[in-house]
Order: structure tokens, then C-alpha cells, then sequence
């Protein structure tokens, strides 16, 4: 038997030295954009080049929040009294006077993947565009792409990432969408790799999903697979699909194969509230939109579920700070995932003391 993992809270929980969303791409249209992320406020604009850039949200001057003023050309005006800030976080204008003022924001690198918005919080130096996620099948002709939301969920990233590395919850939270009465004695494994913590459950020959029978051709008993990977900080894949028992495997083949990739793209906006963008990408009906929708809508139903269940564990988390929580052997994947984060975390605060 496995031992339960204790899912011990990790005080202040923000790995700065890695990529996060900031936002969708489409949102940043002509006018700049404020996010908090990991508790800073941030200003993100699109110049007239078309690309993105982002600095603190804050004027040197008076500190008007610079999201209050306007893109001019590829750099910011603030709309106080004008001062213009480059990418570089440079101030390269001040209409009032004849001499720049001898300042400089803070700037963050920041670059677009699927179609979303990736910043990083970190030491400039050490980003890399490479180290950012890509679901190679994103971009796959006999792929559908579909965007979901961007839930705001009053809990911190972490309880979301134990959530999202847990098939067990899927059952009891989830029983009408993706539940399934057969998975409940389904053994669930888990692998530590290189990037985070793959959690798997494979229920073989078993009755159908809802959501395989209402968008599979199966009408007899069917092989499943749900692969949930979950990357450090803070992104969530999870593979899950079926075919007609007996006829192939997650990894290829089998009849009437369905498979779907719903990814997560969670950012820390402070300790107790997480933006998780959501979209998900599917192997059937590639290019009919409505069927993208219909299984958002399906989406949708559950995310809220799970919402709703991890506002209330944060609150009486909040109320019973410090209060030891049992293990169970379902918290594996979970205690192994925030152990590799408090690693990251510990790495960090050693190379910034060593500064
Ligand atoms: S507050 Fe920004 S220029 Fe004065
Ligand atoms: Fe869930």
C-alpha cells in the first residue's frame, strides 16, 4: 500500500525564474492592458510593429498606474503627463521638459504561443523563449483547436495543481460530465519526470463517459485513458480519450479513436486567487467549431464544479491556517508536485541570498 503524502502549504508559493500567461493575445488590442500577476502589477501593450511588450504598471513620476495611458507607436505614453517609456523600460520622451529624467521601469520579457501571451516574472537573463510550453498537436492539421475561459478561481495556483494531478476527485466532484462508476477502483500510477508529475488511469473495457458517449461512436464497451501531466509552476495537460475495447491503446490506434488534450494555463494573481486559462484540442471534428463549443460547454459545467469545491477549501484553509491535514495514498501525485516546487522555490531563495 502507498503512503499518503501530506499536502503541506508552501507559505509564499511563487517561482519567479519560469514563463506564465498573462493574458490571451486577442485582448491586447489598441489600448494597454493592467494584470496582477504573482502580486505585481503589470502593464502589457502592443506596439505598432505588432509586438507585445510589458513593464510595471507604474509611472516613475507620480505613479499613475501607466496602463492608464496610451500606446504611442511601439512604446507608452503615461497619461499623467506624458512621459514615454520604451520596451527596454527606458524613458525616451518628456514632452513638459527640454531633458529626459534620469529614470527607468521595471520590464519583462514577453512572448507569444498559442495564442496566448507568456511573460516572465523572472530574472531577465535567464529567459529563454524555448522553455515555454507547446503541445505540439496545437498546431496539427486533423487538430481542433477550441478557447475556453479565463476562470477566476479565489484560491491559490497550488490547489489547483493538486486538483488537476487527481483522477480520484473526478468521481465525486465531477459525477455527470466526466465521471464514470467503473474508474472508482481504477488504479491510478504516477511517474516523476524531468518537467513535473504524470499521473495516469487507464480503465480498460469499461462502460462509456458522458462525454465519450455523447461525442464518440461507441456504443459498446470501450478501453479509456486519462494522462494528467502536470508541469512546473504551473501548467496542466491532461490526455484523455477512448476507444473500442480491445482495438488499440492511449498511445495509437483503435477503433472509433476520440482523444482530447483539455490544457490549463494557470497564473497566480495573488496568494488566494488564480486566473486558469483554459482551452482544449481534439483528434474528432476537427473543423466544426460547434463541436469545439459543445464540449467547452461540457467543460464549463465541470470547471465551475471544481471551482466552487476549491473557493471552499481555500477559505477554511485561510480559517485553519497551520492546521495539520491528513495524507491519503490519493495525494501522491500532489505531495510529489509541491515537493518539486518547494525545490524550485528553495533554488531560488538560495541564488538570491548568494546575490
Ligand atoms: S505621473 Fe506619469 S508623467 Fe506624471
Ligand atoms: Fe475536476
Amino acid at each position: 500500500m502507498r503512503l499518503g503524502v501530506h499536502l503541506k502549504d508552501s507559505g509564499m508559493s511563487f517561482i519567479r525564474n519560469a514563463w506564465y500567461v498573462a493574458t490571451w493575445a486577442h485582448e491586447l488590442k489598441e489600448k494597454p492592458l493592467s494584470q496582477t500577476i504573482l502580486s505585481e502589477n503589470i502593464v502589457l501593450w502592443r506596439g505598432q510593429d505588432g509586438r507585445v511588450r510589458a513593464a510595471e504598471d507604474v509611472c516613475p513620476h507620480r505613479f499613475l498606474p501607466l496602463s492608464k495611458g496610451r500606446v504611442a507607436g511601439n512604446d507608452l505614453q503615461c497619461g499623467y503627463h506624458g512621459l514615454i517609456f520604451n520596451g527596454a523600460g527606458e524613458c525616451v520622451g518628456a514632452p513638459t521638459q527640454e531633458t529626459l529624467p534620469d529614470c527607468k521601469i521595471r520590464q519583462y520579457p514577453v512572448y507569444e504561443n498559442m495564442e496566448m501571451v507568456w511573460i516572465w516574472m523572472g530574472d531577465p537573463a535567464q529567459a529563454n523563449p524555448d522553455d515555454i510550453y507547446d503541445l505540439p498537436e496545437y498546431h496539427q492539421d486533423g487538430w481542433g483547436v477550441a478557447f475556453g475561459d479565463a476562470l477566476d478561481v479565489e484560491a491559490n495556483y497550488l490547489l489547483l495543481c493538486d486538483n488537476l494531478c487527481d483522477p480520484t476527485h473526478v468521481n465525486y466532484v465531477h459525477p455527470s460530465t466526466l465521471g464514470n462508476p467503473d474508474e472508482i477502483n481504477a488504479p491510478v500510477t504516477h511517474e516523476d519526470t524531468s518537467w513535473g508529475v504524470l499521473t495516469e488511469r487507464l480503465t480498460p473495457d469499461s462502460a462509456p463517459t458522458g462525454f465519450v458517449a455523447s461525442f464518440g461512436s461507441h456504443d459498446g464497451r470501450v478501453d479509456m485513458w486519462q494522462r494528467y501531466l502536470m508541469y512546473t509552476p504551473s501548467v496542466s495537460i491532461i490526455d484523455f480519450g477512448a476507444t473500442a475495447a480491445g482495438t488499440g491503446s492511449w498511445q495509437e490506434g483503435g477503433d472509433g479513436r476520440i482523444q482530447v488534450y483539455s490544457c490549463h494555463f494557470m497564473t497566480p494573481i495573488t496568494e488566494t486567487r488564480t486566473i486558469d486559462r483554459w482551452l482544449h484540442v481534439r483528434n474528432f471534428e476537427s473543423e466544426d467549431p460547434s463541436v469545439g463549443e459543445q464540449i467547452s460547454d461540457q467543460f464549463r459545467i465541470a470547471f465551475a464544479e471544481d471551482k466552487e469545491i476549491l473557493q471552499a477549501v481555500q477559505e477554511e484553509e485561510t480559517r485553519h491556517e497551520g492546521r495539520f491535514k491528513i495524507g491519503l495514498d490519493l495525494d501522491e501525485s500532489a505531495g510529489l508536485f509541491r515537493l518539486k516546487i518547494n525545490r524550485i522555490l528553495r533554488g531560488e531563495t538560495l541564488a538570491q541570498a548568494a546575490e
